[in-house]
């Protein structure tokens, strides 16, 4: 495996420029384009929500910005430095929380710093703070078998955010939990996210979501993705979200965006018809 590649400077900029990524497809000579020239910036610390219909390529954006996978051309910048592979300054949370079984909570968040070579003594405090503000405190020797849903995919949260990333790239991490649990996270994500202010590429389904916790929200077109919209989002923060369901914007911009999306994805099930 290649060495992480830390890109120093420390701000989270993220500049994605002309990027167009495709895939080999299996019994064909011609590759499967699933990306064609997305541009989109992220300013340092903000929270950036990415729609669009499955298979559209937000995966694979997240991906390339991760450092997992190179464009085929155009070219992703982290505060004005190539992404030439993963690095410690850009973390990730997947859908399914990804915690090792046989190492306790604590374990599995201190991971990271444990892995780069750190003692325990350095990151111990830390990783109690997070467990803290992720309310896992007194969960923190528990296996995570023994956790609920929720509560590994806040042990996942904790773990990401341990190292301080300057970004971090969430694909659907809230997917799978119920709407209580879901609306809980978000409220948690903010939380900490108005402390760290670390830059957020956050991809979804869920229109509500995105508004409750984006700054601003980016249409994909169907595959292959393009920028098809992007919208700011003018609530105020903090926000509760039985404000935001009585503000008439907000009803407003889940019918501009839903409209799209439909049309998007009715755009994508053609693809599959034909
Ligand atoms: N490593 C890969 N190798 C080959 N094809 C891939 C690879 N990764 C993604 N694809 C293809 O790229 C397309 C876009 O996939 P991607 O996972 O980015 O979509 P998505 O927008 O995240 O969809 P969903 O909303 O369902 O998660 C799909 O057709 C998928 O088959
Ligand atoms: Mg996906």
């Amino acid at each position: 495996m290649s060495q992480p590649h830390h890109i120093p400077t420390g701000q989270g900029r993220i500049q994605i420029q002309g990027v167009s990524k495709g895939f080999a497809q299996p019994g064909s000579s011609a590759p499967q384009q699933v990306l064609s020239d997305v541009s989109l910036s992220l300013r340092h610390g903000e929270l950036v929500c990415l729609l669009g219909a499955s298979g559209c390529g937000k995966s694979t954006l997240l991906n390339l910005v991760a450092g997992f996978e190179q464009p085929d051309s155009g070219r992703l910048l982290c505060d004005g430095h190539p992404i030439t592979g993963p690095g410690p300054e850009r973390g990730m949370v997947f859908q399914q929380p990804t915690l090792f079984p046989w190492l306790s909570v604590r374990q599995n968040v201190g991971f990271g710093p444990r892995m780069a070579g750190q003692r325990a003594a350095d990151y111990a405090a830390r990783a109690d703070e997070f467990l803290r503000l992720v309310g896992l405190a007194d969960f923190a020797d528990h296996q995570p078998w023994q956790l609920s849903g929720g509560m590994r995919q806040r042990a996942a949260l904790a773990r990401a955010w341990l190292p301080e990333p300057e970004i971090l790239l969430m694909d659907e991490p809230f997917g799978a939990l119920d709407a209580q649990t879901r609306l809980a996270m978000q409220e948690l994500l903010t939380h900490i996210w108005q402390h760290k202010r670390t830059t957020i590429l956050f991809v979804t389904h869920d229109v509500d979501e995105a508004l409750f916790l984006a700054d601003r929200v980016v249409l994909l077109s169907s595959r292959p993705g393009r920028v098809r919209e992007e919208l700011p989002v003018p609530f105020e923060r903090p926000r509760s979200f039985a404000d935001l369901v009585a503000d008439p914007r907000f009803g407003a911009l889940k019918r501009d965006i839903l409209h799209v999306l439909r049309e998007e994805a009715a755009k994508s099930l053609q693809g599959v018809a034909a």
